[in-house]
């Protein structure tokens, strides 16, 4: 049996200078089942990673998917060396800003110019507001999770904070539901500056979606923001614009474009880039060279290897093979696999006399003890092996035979070694 001690330890210790022990809401022990679970990673290498009490896991988080060739990947930190020795940051820009620019204009249908930020959440709120300045209108659509600024999570359960008259500005629509974005038109008339959304996350787009929420985009004047933090780099070199073939009048790009350096974009059209020289968009460290030099290296070997190619054919494996386990451990009534195949997600649902909270819990308890470390998606790098693909769906097996059998006996509840997740914050 696995030990966390030396995690849970060091969470009372962390707990008592850092407000729920992360930076990160989607690393906190929100996610992880008490008792259970590590709360601290000390190192990775390739698609592995070590907790603080010494534990192996096979990542399939993969820091919440920002790590897309594995950890210390060679190539990767052999150009961060590189620049490190050069200097990470000085007082003028330095040429890899323009490098890595080009890099992602070659790559990018939609990138005829392009601008850096840190986080995603830099990057869509750049977007949101060069789309409103460009279009002079202040109201803005929203699909999927666009980051912890006030103009997106104002739209949420966890707006605390957030005044309501910059919530009163953005409204969601749902996913494969043209209606659901017509009615933001019919409602704020003349008035949307943009329509932001995720090109896809759990739900594949029904035929048409995306180009009809650019058509109707375009013909209530409004700038289509395809939100790529996490699909930019993964779906394909050139995002899940180049994959659907649609292509958004601006895009933003975070996780996948430095295997995990802090370094996010926002690319586009001309025209509307050209207006970034008007409104303010500018930070100490936007030109931060570790993290372009990781992009740089990221970027271009996403040119030279199968990387793509990689992500799809294991995740390929990965999702049917999961299908086929669900099927035979009758299942299909408490869970189902969705997803692209780089991307894959494992739905929960509630049973007879479980919440879907007890279900997540019994399979991460199950899942971590067996040395695999999922939040419920599959977010792969291309350092993921077959063999790691044989491992996960090992565990699953294991782990799914023990749910349907602690199902059908009525006795998740008993099965639960620590304390249950609560419901959570959910934003897909
Ligand atoms: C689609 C999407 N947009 C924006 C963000 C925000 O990025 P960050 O957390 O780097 O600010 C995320 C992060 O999970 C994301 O998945």
């Amino acid at each position: 049996m696995r030990s966390y001690k030396k995690s849970e330890a060091y969470l009372e210790r962390a707990e008592r200078v850092i407000p729920l022990g992360s930076q990160t809401f989607s690393k906190s022990r929100t996610q992880y089942p008490h008792g259970v679970s590590p709360y601290f990673i000390t190192h990775g290498q390739g698609s592995r990673v070590w907790d603080l009490d010494g534990n192996e896991y096979i990542d399939f988080v993969n820091s919440l998917a920002s790590v897309t060739l594995g950890y210390n990947d060679p190539d990767v930190t052999a150009a961060v060396e590189a620049q490190l020795k050069q200097g990470v940051i000085f007082s003028l820009p330095h040429p890899i800003e323009t490098e890595v620019a080009e890099l992602i204009c070659d790559m990018v249908p939609c990138a005829e110019m392009v601008r850096f930020g840190k986080n995603g959440s830099d990057a869509t709120a750049g977007a949101i507001r060069l789309a409103r300045a460009y279009t002079g209108r202040d109201h803005v659509a929203v699909c999927g999770y666009h980051g912890w600024q006030d103009w997106y999570i104002g739209t949420t359960a966890r707006h605390r904070g957030v005044p309501k008259a910059v919530r009163d500005l953005s409204h969601t629509f749902a996913y494969n539901d043209l209606a659901s974005l017509q009615a933001v038109f019919d409602q704020h008339a003349g008035a949307v500056a943009a329509v932001i959304l995720e090109p896809m996350n759990v739900a594949q787009p029904q035929p048409g979606f995306l180009e009809g929420v650019r058509d109707l985009a375009h013909r209530h004047g409004a700038l289509l923001v395809f939100d790529e933090t996490i699909t930019g780099f993964r779906f394909a070199n050139g995002g899940a614009q180049e994959f659907f073939g649609v292509t958004p009048d601006l895009a933003t790009f975070g996780k996948g474009l430095a295997n995990g350096y802090p370094v996010s974009a926002i690319a586009g059209r001309r025209d509307v880039m050209k207006l970034m020289e008007e409104i303010f968009f500018s930070f100490t460290f936007g030109g931060e060279t570790l993290s372009l030099a990781a992009a740089k290296a990221t970027l271009t070997k996403l040119r030279t290897d199968p990387i793509i190619a990689t992500l799809q054919r294991l995740g390929v494996d990965l999702r049917t093979r999961l299908a086929e386990l669900i099927t035979r451990h009758r299942l299909s009534h408490v869970a189902t696999v969705s997803g692209h195949p780089s991307w894959t997600f494992l739905n929960l649902r509630e049973a007879p006399g479980v919440s879907v909270f007890d279900v997540k819990t019994l399979l991460m308890q199950e899942m971590l003890a067996r040395g695999v470390l999922t939040l419920g998606s599959h977010n792969l790098s291309y350092a993921h092996s077959d063999a790691d693909i044989d491992a996960l769906l090992g565990a699953y097996d294991e782990t799914l035979a023990l749910l349907a059998r602690a199902l059908s006996e009525d006795r998740l509840r008993e099965q639960l070694r620590g304390k249950p997740l609560e419901p959570l914050f959910r934003v897909r």
